[in-house]
């Protein structure tokens, strides 16, 4: 896995915690925590990460990774600020993520291996998303959702249809209503 997965996760736990309790974990999962963005890292890093904050919160590692994955957001959309201002709002982005942004990280890094989505339009407000990856991070996936509808002042409620934790996850992805004041 990339580096700047692991950066992103590492802002979301500064931002939600500390720097002190990141250094924690990172002792904790026996990793040594140099990420630099473009660097590729053994997926079994990121899950001692995990369930090393897992043991330190007592939080169930699916809501965590939720949670990280909505809080690592910011991060991801900071490399690329214009598809995001581009963007009518959280369905129209995740299609421009499958369709620019993670072809582009292919295209730069060969040896990447960012997920697949495929779209289809339920109603004039839900967006299906299947997700597919060997690495079985549908739900990273859906933290990520929560963290793009944040960015467009969008509340969304996302029904999982089906497979959370298996290769194909499918996602019903529902825009309730704008956030006031956003
Ligand atoms: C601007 C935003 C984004 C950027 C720059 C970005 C970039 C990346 C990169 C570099 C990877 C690592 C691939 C690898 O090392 O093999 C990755 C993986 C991933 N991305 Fe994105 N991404 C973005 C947004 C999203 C969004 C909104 C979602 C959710 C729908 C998403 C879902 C995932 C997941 C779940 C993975 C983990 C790998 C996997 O499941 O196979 N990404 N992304």
């Amino acid at each position: 896995m990339k580096g700047v997965i692991f950066n992103a996760v590492e802002e979301a736990v500064v931002n939600l915690y500390s720097e002190d309790v990141w250094d924690d974990l990172l002792d904790a999962a026996g990793v040594s925590g140099q990420y630099t963005s473009l660097g590729n890292y053994d997926d079994s890093e990121l899950i001692a990460l995990v369930l090393a904050a897992v043991e330190m919160t007592g939080i169930d590692a699916n809501e965590l990774i939720k949670v990280l994955g909505r809080h690592s957001f910011p991060h991801l959309a900071g490399r690329y600020p214009e598809l995001v201002e581009g963007s009518a709002g959280t369905h129209d982005f995740l299609r421009r993520v499958n369709d620019i942004i993670h072809p582009e990280v292919l295209k730069l890094h060969p040896d990447a291996t960012p997920p697949e989505f495929l779209f289809e339009d339920r109603d004039d407000n839900t967006l299906r998303l299947t997700y597919k990856s060997a690495r079985k991070l549908g739900i990273l996936a859906q933290g990520l959702i929560y963290g793009a509808a944040d960015r467009f002042g969008e509340e969304i409620d996302i029904e999982v249809v089906s497979g959370l934790g298996e290769e194909v996850t499918v996602f019903d992805i529902r825009v309730a209503a704008l956030v006031p004041g956003s």
